[in-house]
């Protein structure tokens, strides 16, 4: 993981590229790549579909750049069919992965308690967990934002207990990701998030003191909304979604985090 201080941009392609076009892309900007993972005050992790993590293992080798993964297992091993499990992942150099994204707990039921269970089983890998957390629409205009991410929390922070002081199980990445956001053109207030990420703050320091962590934003993250979120104090990285699969927006969203 990167220092604190750096920033931690995270390209989620999602299932925007297939396996064979996630290569291609970075085949063909490897240069571009190399050239903006190479700043010393931040970090590139590429987060591909799981068949293109171990070409791009290889292809990234001698890079600065990192690799995460969109998901993992929530068991160590055993009878889970098409489940991928952190001890994979690790053996394919993943740095990171992505846990609780919207579109696993819409689309797959994603839990809490499995959230909880995967973060574990990634820091007793070595692998950093980056914990996507958010409120929906109705949660928002009722403004109940800070009550969910809370309960979203909570089975972490329980999990977490007692492991608090272990540097093993540190650092751990929260992305602040409201799910009315993502995709949409649609970006929170800078109050809005000032209230998000200042909460966040006192919630883990309260919670769980020992450990580093880091804070990213994602939804709808462009050149255009970069600007004013990367004033708010404690944000410390980006999820870039849809603009990650344009190499050169996703290049001018870097540019702009220096
Ligand atoms: P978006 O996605 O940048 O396309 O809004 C972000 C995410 O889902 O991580």
């Amino acid at each position: 993981m990167n220092g604190n201080n750096e920033m931690l941009i995270v390209a989620n392609w999602k299932m925007g590229f297939s396996h064979d076009e996630s290569l291609t892309f970075v085949t063909q900007n490897y240069n571009g790549f190399c050239y903006l993972a190479k700043h010393n005050k931040r970090s590139i992790v590429l987060c591909p579909q799981f068949t293109a993590l171990f070409p791009l293992h290889v292809v990234l080798k001698e890079s600065a750049i990192k690799l995460g993964a969109q998901d993992c297992s929530n068991h160590a091993r055993g009878a889970f069919t098409s489940q991928i499990s952190a001890q994979s992942l690790k053996s394919l150099n993943c740095s990171y992965c992505i846990v609780g994204h919207s579109e696993r707990r819409k689309y797959n039921g994603e839990t809490d308690l499995a959230v909880a269970q995967k973060t574990l089983l990634l820091l007793d890998h070595g692998i950093t967990p980056i914990i996507c957390i958010g409120e929906c629409s109705t949660e928002f205009e009722q403004g109940k934002t800070l009550e969910t991410i809370e309960n979203q929390l909570k089975p972490i922070h329980q999990a977490l207990a007692g492991r608090c002081s272990s540097s093993k199980y540190s650092p751990i990445c929260i992305a602040y990701e409201p799910t009315w956001s993502i995709g949409t053109g649609k970006v929170p207030s800078r109050k809005h998030l000032e209230v998000v990420y200042s909460w966040l703050h006192t919630y883990t320091q309260k919670t769980c003191p020992g450990m580093l962590w880091k804070f990213l934003y994602g939804g709808s993250v462009t050149q255009q909304s970069i600007p004013e979120i990367r004033k708010v104090p404690y944000v410390g990285g980006f999820l870039v979604g849809g603009a990650s699969l344009d190499f050169q927006e996703f290049k001018k969203i870097v540019e702009c985090i220096e």
